[in-house]
């Protein structure tokens, strides 16, 4: 090895591994998941059989989607020692915290958290995709200080999530919205936390293991914290007539604005564009809450890609209207980034089931800037 190192700030424009899961074409702003395109999913489709299709590789016929489904409706329910962890600290931390430490505990309460088998490690993600919904609305009722609500096992995976949440059967419109968004958030290829995931298997640490690692590095709001982060800006700003004052004082003093860029897209988020669809067509609504927050989203939108649009590539990102949209079917701000992890649960465990066919630890070189042979000097005498 020379001491030509290269290094690519940020692993940008690396290719570390091959994977059939999901295509973003960030030049053409395309999305595919398995080959079919995201517009294609959010359409006809909903979260378990993107789950499935994640999982298999294809779409399921009518048994196999019949099994998948009670396959996830067998594992919703939550231990009792993790409903009382959660009720004792889910107002003590972020949400965030809560469900990764709860993804943490998962082995306690599963014989086969270290038979690393195939087999094993698919029923393993079919647990965690399940019973993540469930930790989350449990952490929404225990901060709102009201009881766990058990699983509804006739109901599909949005329905019940929002029914342990609320406790009471959503409107299928609200079921409608929430799957859509979960499916939008299923998959994104090798993005920070799916690499943090595959980081951590690439040890041969268990799939409870990979799983807790992706859910630390979502949390941050250059990735999948920027949901709740981007909704907060958006009530600061306060009032549509403030918006622009507000973006050009934060780009004047070198804030990045929440919701907007992305390291592949270079264009239009497709998953952004389909949100933006929907939160036009709350806009009609009656809720002045929401009529002000779509106002400030579309008035900042625009600025922002006068400002940086075509001239840095800087355009809306998944997170930017999620907010609103989750707002319109009464999701605390709290939770976008746990629901996030929720949905993003499928693609984690997809790419570290593919990944582990043909592992390779994954360990990176860095370069060293340091000095060398350096004396060693008594404490008393530096
Ligand atoms: C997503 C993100 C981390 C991608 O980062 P990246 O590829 O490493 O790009 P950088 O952070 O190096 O940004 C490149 C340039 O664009 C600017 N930029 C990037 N995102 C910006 C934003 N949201 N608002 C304002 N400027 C932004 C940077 O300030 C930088 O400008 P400079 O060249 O003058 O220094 C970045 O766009 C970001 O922080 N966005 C906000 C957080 C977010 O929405 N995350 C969710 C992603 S799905």
């Amino acid at each position: 090895m020379t001491d030509e190192h290269v290094i690519n700030k940020g692993l940008e424009g690396v290719y570390f591994t091959e994977s059939a899961i999901c295509k973003v074409d960030g030049q053409a702003g395309r999305l595919y998941y398995r080959g079919y395109s995201i517009e294609e999913l959010s359409k006809n489709s909903n979260f378990s059989e993107v789950t499935f299709l994640l999982l298999h590789g294809k779409l399921p016929n009518n048994r196999e989607m019949l099994e998948f489904n009670q396959s996830m409706s067998k594992e919703r329910d939550l231990p009792e020692g993790m409903i009382s962890y959660i009720k004792e600290n889910a107002q003590k931390m972020h949400p965030m915290d809560v469900l990764r430490t709860c993804v943490s505990m998962l082995p306690a309460y599963d014989a086969e958290a270290y038979d690393s088998s195939p087999e094993a490690n698919f029923r393993k993600s079919v647990r965690i995709i399940s019973k993540s919904a469930s930790i989350v609305a449990a952490i929404g009722r225990a901060r709102a200080n009201k009881s766990y609500v058990a699983p509804d096992p006739s109901l599909g995976h949005a329905e019940n999530f929002l029914y342990m949440l609320n406790g009471e059967k959503p409107r299928p419109e609200m079921v409608k919205i929430l799957d859509i968004m979960l499916i939008l958030h299923a998959e994104h290829s090798s993005n920070a936390s799916t690499f943090g995931v595959i980081v951590a298997g690439s040890t041969l640490a268990d799939l409870y293991a990979a799983i807790t690692a992706g859910a630390a590095v979502l949390k941050g709001p250059l990735h999948g914290g920027a949901d709740e982060a981007a909704l907060s800006m958006m009530y600061n700003i306060g009032k549509p007539e403030n918006t622009e004052k507000y973006i050009e004082d934060a780009l004047a003093g070198r804030q990045k604005i929440m919701g907007f860029g992305h390291r592949v897209y270079k264009t239009y988020d497709p998953r952004a564009r389909i949100i933006k669809g929907y939160l036009e067509s709350l806009q009609t609504g009656n809720s002045e809450e929401l009529k002000t927050l779509s106002q400030i989203a579309m008035r900042a939108e625009k600025l922002m890609i006068e400002k940086l649009g075509a001239s840095k590539g800087i355009w809306p990102n998944i997170d930017f209207f999620s907010g609103p949209v989750y707002v319109s079917i009464g999701i605390p701000k709290e939770l976008f980034t746990p629901l996030f992890a929720v949905a993003r649960s499928s693609g984690w465990c997809a790419h570290m089931l593919e990944y582990w066919q043909n592992n390779r630890l994954l360990r990176p070189l860095e370069k060293y800037t340091g000095q060398l042979d350096l004396p060693y000097v008594e404490i008393g005498k530096r």
